[in-house]
Order: structure tokens, then C-alpha cells, then sequence
């Protein structure tokens, strides 16, 4: 058993609880950080096969993530952006292939109406919203007793239109079907991302990449903590009274320090023992929040072959198998890249397929989008984020239903000496990079001033 001591012990490495850890060395206190893979980033995660990169967790960069922005101009992290050239593809209800551009989907002029309608609508009650205190909304507790789907079922007759508007913030965001998290969860995804039209405008909310992947982040910041940072040690047990807390690890590593930061996803916390257990609230809280699941799947090609047909590679649909799916070839890469994304109950349905049949109908359904080349590729991958023991879903964690007017005010509020960093607790940027590096730097000022007085 190896016992250090440290004035804060950091609990997971991904972008949140790494931004936490620099932040308070440069307020000039001693850190660890524990985490319980063999690598960071968390969530985010960039590898190679076959000589091919791939991004298997979190990778785009949207214009209004200064945290995000700032963090990388300042680790000298270089982004380029999404290929966007041409037509995008939209298939609708019957099945029919069409080419557009701009934001709306080519539907029938009714329901581009509806569309229009609703997303101006959604608009006005999200800038109502602060994403730092949606349950403060005087409306919040109505918001969050009903679900998003009984609110477009309210908001309009036409399906196809419901179909769109629950897509850009279900299967695409929140990754759970919309009768499983409420309208008041919805406006604050959207109110996250600074409104709604930013979410429907895939040019904004998917504009940059890091080049050399977003796992960079955490890399680098990792590097400037040097040996505090302490991989493979999954923290176990918990100790924690007024005077500190003392963190322990699978392999027997204990950090004694005078406040602990959690800085893993929400579902996790209750994998670690505390002594004495939380309280009562922090036990009820963490139950009412769980994760979201989605498939990102990488098809490599020998080229971009839609560039060719004029696509941009852009393409969705309510009614694919992959509802949306984006040209994703990596910065100087010869070799072209699809990324699609097969969402929650669609993401169930095809876990229970063997893996070449999954394989076979996923590329089925990008065929749809691009042709029958897209069947084909060189390269095939699943990020599978539920199979991962320390991240169980992906994107990240929502509330369920009345969850986040009940318990949301309470979910970053210190127990002692133990406080709670994640994009899982962000306002702006929540759910993203940018989010978890805004709650670290937050969490880490307010130990800091406290402990610097
Ligand atoms: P994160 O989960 O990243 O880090 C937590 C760390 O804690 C992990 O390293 C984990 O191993 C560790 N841990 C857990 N339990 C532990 C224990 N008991 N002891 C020690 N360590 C423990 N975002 C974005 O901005 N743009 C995007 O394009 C996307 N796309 C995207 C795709 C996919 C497939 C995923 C899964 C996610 C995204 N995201 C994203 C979301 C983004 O990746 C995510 O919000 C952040 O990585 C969250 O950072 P955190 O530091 O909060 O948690």
C-alpha cells in the first residue's frame, strides 16, 4: 500500500476532472489525480486501426465553446473544419432520397412551414432558459412533467414535423427516445448550445475538429501534471469527514487531501464506497440520472467518393436506421471517412443482431444516403461506449423525467469536502468537451479560494 498526500485528489481524467487539476496547481496546490483506465480523455478517445484515426468518442468543436476554444489555442491544439462542400441528403417518412441545402429539410412546403413554426417557437422559450439554472424557469416544474414528445404531439398535427423536431434533440443529442426525458430537459440541451436553430444548423453545432483528435486535450493537459496523474486506479472507497477526505484505489493506492473532486459521470458515483455514505439527498439525486446510448460508427473508404456525386457527406433522416451521418475525413487523410450514428431504441434493436449483421445493415443504411459504394468500405468500426465498464452510455447523462426540476439546483453542490465536476453538470456546453472543461475550471476556483482564503 502507497499512501500520498495532497491537497486535492481528483477522481477520473477526462477533460473536467484534468481542467480541474491545472487549474489548481496553477493556484499553486498539490493535486492527484486517479483514474481508472490506462489512458485519459474519458470520453473521448482517439486511436488507430489498420493505419487508419479514429475519433471513437467526442471530437466536434462548435463556435460558441470558448472554454473548448480558449483550452486548445492555449495547449497549441490546431482544428480544422467539417467538409461541407455540396448537397446534403434527406430521406423522408415514404423512403424518398432528396438533396438540399441550407438547414430545413426538403419536406412538403406544409410541414416546412410547421418546421420553421416550431423551430421559432422553441427558440423564444429556450432564451427564457439559463442553461446554469433551467429549474429556475418559473414554469420549470410544468416543463419537466411532461415529455418532450407529449409537447410536439401538443405543438403540431404533423408528424413528419414532430418526427424532425425530436430527432435534433433526441436520437441526436439527448440519445433517448423523446418519451423518456421531459420538454424542460429539451430546452436545456438547447439553451446549452445558445438555442435551438443552433442545434438544427449541423454547420454550427458540428463545425471544427482538433487536429490529431480531441483526445489531445486531455493528453496535454495530462503531460503538464507529469507523474500526479496516476493511471489504473480505479477508486474504490471514499473517506471523507470535515477534516478531508482520503481516496482509495482498487490497487491500494490511498491520497489523503483536504477536498476530493468526482470527476466522473453521474451513473458512476455509486460505484465508489463512501465512508459514512452520502446523505440522504445526494443518494436520491444520483439515481434520477442515466445515460443516454448511441452507436457512432467510422466507415473508411479509398476516397471520398460522395464528394464526387457533389454530396457533402451530410445526411439525415427520422425514419434511417443511422438518422444522421457526416463526411468525417480526418485532417490530410487520402482515405475518405463516414461517421453515422444509430441512437437508442435503434442502437438496442441492433445489439441484437450478430456483429456482421449489424455491420451489414448499418452500411445498408448509409447505402441510402450515399449509393451502393458505401457498402464497401476499408475500414469498419462501432464505438460501443455502453460496453465500457468506467462510461456505460454516450453522449452523457440526462435526468429522467421531473428529475431535473427536483434534483438539478443540488447536483453540483459540495457534500463536505467532496465536490462534483462533469459535462454531465454543465450549463453551457453541457453533454460536451467545452462543458466539462467549464465545470472543472468553476470547481476548481471555489476549492481554490477556499483553501487559498
Ligand atoms: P469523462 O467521462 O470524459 O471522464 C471521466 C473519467 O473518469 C474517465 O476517464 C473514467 O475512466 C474515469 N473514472 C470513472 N470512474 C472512475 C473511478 N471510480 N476511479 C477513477 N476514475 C474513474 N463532446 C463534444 O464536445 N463534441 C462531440 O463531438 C462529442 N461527441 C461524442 C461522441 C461520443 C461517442 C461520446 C461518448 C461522447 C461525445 N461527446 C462529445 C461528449 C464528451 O466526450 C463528454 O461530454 C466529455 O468527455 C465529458 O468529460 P468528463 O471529464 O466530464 O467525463
Amino acid at each position: 500500500m502507497t499512501a500520498i498526500e495532497r491537497d486535492v485528489v481528483i477522481i477520473g481524467a477526462g477533460p473536467s476532472g484534468l481542467t480541474a487539476a491545472n487549474e489548481l496547481t496553477k493556484a499553486g496546490l498539490t493535486v492527484a489525480v486517479l483514474e481508472a483506465r490506462d489512458r485519459v480523455g474519458g470520453r473521448t478517445w482517439t486511436d488507430h486501426f489498420d493505419g487508419h484515426m479514429i475519433e471513437i468518442g467526442g471530437q466536434w468543436v462548435s463556435p460558441d465553446q470558448d472554454a473548448l476554444l480558449d483550452t486548445l489555442a492555449e495547449l497549441g491544439l490546431e482544428t480544422y473544419s467539417r467538409y461541407r462542400e455540396g448537397e446534403n441528403v434527406y430521406i423522408d417518412k415514404d423512403g424518398e432520397k432528396r438533396l438540399f441545402t441550407g438547414d430545413i429539410f426538403p419536406v412538403k412546403p406544409e410541414t416546412e412551414a410547421e418546421l420553421i413554426r416550431l423551430i421559432d417557437e422553441l427558440d423564444v422559450v429556450v432564451a427564457e432558459i439559463d442553461a446554469d439554472k433551467p429549474w429556475a424557469h418559473p414554469r420549470a416544474e410544468e416543463y419537466d412533467s411532461i415529455t418532450f414528445k407529449h409537447w410536439l404531439e401538443e405543438a403540431t398535427a404533423d408528424q413528419e414535423a414532430r418526427d424532425n423536431i425530436s430527432l435534433y434533440i433526441g436520437a441526436a443529442m439527448i440519445t433517448k427516445p423523446d418519451h423518456a426525458f421531459s420538454f424542460l430537459q429539451a430546452l436545456l440541451m438547447a439553451a446549452s448550445a445558445g438555442s435551438f436553430t443552433h442545434l438544427v444548423d449541423a454547420d454550427f453545432i458540428l463545425d471544427k475538429r482538433v487536429v490529431g483528435g480531441m483526445q489531445g486535450v486531455s493528453i496535454a493537459l495530462a503531460e503538464r501534471l507529469g507523474d500526479d496523474v496516476h493511471l489504473g486506479q480505479p477508486v474504490r472507497t471514499l473517506r471523507w469527514s470535515d477534516d478531508g477526505v482520503v481516496a482509495i484505489t482498487a490497487s491500494g493506492l490511498e491520497v489523503h487531501a483536504k477536498r476530493a473532486i468526482l470527476a466522473v459521470p453521474p451513473v458512476l458515483f455509486s460505484r465508489i464506497s463512501y465512508e459514512p455514505p452520502l446523505p440522504r439527498h445526494q443518494h436520491q439525486l444520483h439515481q434520477h440520472l442515466s445515460m443516454g446510448f448511441v452507436i457512432k460508427v467510422h466507415a473508411v473508404y479509398e476516397t471520398p467518393f460522395w464528394r464526387e456525386a457533389g454530396l457533402s457527406g451530410t445526411a439525415f433522416s427520422p425514419y434511417e436506421l443511422s438518422h444522421e451521418a457526416y463526411d468525417n475525413t480526418n485532417h490530410d487523410d487520402p482515405f475518405g471517412t463516414l461517421v453515422g450514428f444509430v441512437s437508442d431504441r435503434n442502437a438496442d434493436g441492433v445489439f441484437e443482431l450478430s456483429a456482421e449483421e449489424r455491420k451489414a445493415r448499418i452500411l445498408e443504411s448509409l447505402s441510402h444516403y450515399y449509393g451502393e459504394q458505401a457498402k464497401n468500405p476499408v475500414f469498419y468500426y462501432e464505438s460501443d461506449w455502453g460496453s465500457e465498464e468506467w462510461t456505460r452510455g454516450a453522449y452523457a447523462a440526462s435526468f429522467d423525467m421531473g428529475g431535473l426540476s427536483r434534483y438539478g439546483a443540488d447536483q453540483r453542490t459540495p457534500v463536505g469536502p467532496i465536490s462534483f465536476s462533469c459535462s454531465d453538470f454543465a450549463g453551457a456546453g453541457y453533454q460536451h468537451v467545452d462543458g466539462a472543461i467549464r465545470v472543472g475550471r468553476e470547481t476548481a476556483a471555489a476549492i481554490a479560494a477556499e483553501l487559498k482564503g
